[in-house]
């Protein structure tokens, strides 16, 4: 009998794993995202290599793949992705051919979505949002279980709303985005501009180098009580409530769950962006507040997502 497997593959790492029926993990394998400015082949080696790594001797029954970009709504192409090289890649056609078993693809927050759905904090809900806080934010809509596509499949892109005009430049080539102030990059961004100014372990911990800091280092140090890693993690915290409170306003949706590394900080992330919500949000004392909560699935929430496209090709997307 063969194997499905699921894989993520983000701004900074790729990660495959053998997905069961029930939605459970088996075995992993990692690889490093190769990054932006390189060929095209060179991210979908680390893919393939992730993916049969994880399989091991086991035969392929299909790949379902979780996308940090825009993929059409056909599930052929990502079409765009600021944190990485692709450009109109016809990357399903390019992964069967390499792989010899189907493939399916859709965007990485969406694919979070579907398995927070099936096996997560968003199971029964009627109406959900997902964030994901990688390197960017990742966003889709839940109705019903059924991930909202838009017109040409690119529906969620919550990272790229603008929140400061004029503000810091974002990877997407425009500026002032979400993602530039509540993500992984923008975590380390902070804890590198705050480090300068104020005593921090980040100082050890990076060897003296603000740029060798890290999203798991700020992590570490803000759980070890740096004053620095927490204000880091308040900042993006608050602006992920603010961000929140335009997509409730919006939406109304039943709960708020967010995913991606960043999460894996739990309420140290989800408390002040808690706060943010409720100080932000339109009518608050007049409605119900969604409740915010961490992926239940955490960080593979997006590789158990991209395994459900191949067990669920009959789940159709709601456009
Ligand atoms: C991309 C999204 C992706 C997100 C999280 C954003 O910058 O535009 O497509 O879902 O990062 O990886
Ligand atoms: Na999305
Ligand atoms: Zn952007």
């Amino acid at each position: 009998p063969g194997v499905v497997v699921g894989v993520d593959i983000g701004g900074t790492k790729v990660l495959a794993g053998v997905v069961g029926a029930d939605g459970r993990v088996t075995s992993t394998a990692r690889r490093t995202t190769p990054g932006r400015r390189v060929v095209t082949s060179q991210v979908e080696d680390a893919l393939v290599e992730a993916i049969v790594e994880s399989a091991g001797d086991r035969e392929l029954v299909g790949v379902g793949v979780a996308a940090a970009g825009f993929v059409d709504s056909a599930g052929e192409r990502v079409m765009f992705a600021p944190h990485l090289p692709w450009q109109g890649e016809p990357l399903r056609d390019l992964l069967e051919q390499r792989l010899g078993c189907p493939v399916l693809l859709d965007n990485d927050a969406n694919c979070a979505a579907r398995a927070e759905a099936h096996h997560g904090a968003a199971r029964g809900a009627s109406s959900a949002l997902m964030i994901t806080m990688g390197t960017g934010i990742g966003g889709a809509v839940l109705l019903d279980g059924r991930v909202l596509r838009g017109a040409n499949g690119m529906a969620g892109e919550f990272g790229h709303m603008q929140v400061v005009p004029g503000g810091r430049p974002c990877e997407c080539g425009r500026s002032g985005c979400w993602e530039q102030y509540s993500s992984g990059n923008a975590l380390v961004r902070d804890a590198r501009a705050l480090m300068v100014e104020q005593p921090s372990v980040l100082a050890e911990m990076s060897e003296g180098h603000p740029d060798r800091v890290t999203g798991p280092m700020v992590t570490t140090a803000a759980e070890a009580g740096d004053l620095v890693a927490r204000a880091a993690f308040a900042s993006v915290g608050d602006w992920l409530g603010v961000g929140t409170a335009n997509l409730v306003a919006a939406l109304d949706p039943e709960v708020v769950v967010i995913g991606g590394g960043v999460s894996a900080a739990g309420d140290r992330l989800l408390d002040p962006a808690r706060t943010a919500l409720q100080r932000t949000l339109v009518g608050v004392g007049h409605r119900v507040v969604p409740r915010l909560v961490g992926a239940e699935l955490g960080p593979e929430a997006g590789m158990v997502g991209a395994a459900l496209l191949v067990a669920d090709r009959a789940a159709q997307p709601l456009r």
